[in-house]
């Protein structure tokens, strides 16, 4: 069943939208040769906690930290630790979700530290933040759930790169997963009809080789097969009547 959002709702969700994107921008900057995760993850718990908010992937199915960073062939899921050093031209992807009064933000972005190492990877960085709002250009009233992920896939396969199928977008709310599944590829015209009220997670993953992944043995961080770079970009939206509500925002833009 999808959860339709009152108005109180929502104003929670806004909340926590904003929250968790300023812990997006706060991991963003730190993004630098030299830094370990674990320094980014530190400081997002920190700053999460000091909004009275709660790290929503910390223990999520087992999950050991507060944020994901995924670092240039893995796609998702990287666990920060301490002995891993963020080098030049890294592509580092930081995922976060903050629980504010119990109500989920869930965010993405994707950062390079320092000087990029080719055109390939900030091409890669800025088709995948794009993708996101290509697709979001279908995410209102009357509209079907596929016709956003089928004009992410277009505008992604468009510009050479390819779309992760193994991992989808999905609604949010008091759950960080919620229904509907939100893919990022198909064809259009499938899937539930969008109605105001629904709060999804809209996320693309973006290889610049093959789509197909794979599961590190830590049992968490997902890798491209092919040992490609890969992206992601991911904000919470509100169906509204007219343009969808980016809930994921705040003053410095990402
Ligand atoms: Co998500």
């Amino acid at each position: 069943m999808i959860r339709i959002k009152s108005a109180r709702e929502i104003q929670l969700m806004r909340r926590a939208g904003k929250i968790t994107a300023a812990a997006r921008a706060l991991a963003g900057k730190m993004v630098a040769p030299g830094v370990t995760t674990l320094e980014i993850d530190r400081a997002v718990h920190d700053f999460i906690v000091s909004q009275g908010a709660v790290p929503t992937f910390l223990g999520y199915g087992g999950y050991p930290a507060n944020l994901c960073i995924s670092i240039n062939d893995q796609v998702i899921h990287g666990i920060p630790d301490g002995n891993t050093v963020i080098r030049e031209g890294d592509v580092v992807s930081i995922d976060v979700g903050a629980t504010k009064d119990g109500y989920v933000g869930d965010c993405a972005a994707t950062f390079i530290a320092g000087r990029a190492k080719d055109q390939e990877a900030e091409k890669l960085v800025s088709v995948t933040r794009q993708s996101f709002f290509e697709g979001i250009k279908f995410a209102r009233q009357g509209f079907r759930i596929s016709d956003i992920g089928s004009a992410i896939q277009q505008y992604v396969e468009a510009n050479g790169f390819s779309v992760v199928r193994e991992y989808v977008g999905h609604g949010v709310g008091r759950e960080m997963h919620e229904e509907p599944e939100v893919p990022n590829f198909g064809r259009p015209g499938h899937g539930p009809r969008l109605v105001r009220g629904m709060v999804i997670a809209v996320e693309p993953m973006v290889n610049a080789g093959g789509w197909p992944v794979k599961v590190l043995k830590d049992g968490w961080t997902v890798v491209t097969q092919d040992g490609s770079l890969s992206a992601h970009y991911e904000n919470t939206i509100l169906i509204t009547d007219g343009e969808p509500e980016i809930l994921t925002v705040c003053e410095e833009q990402v």
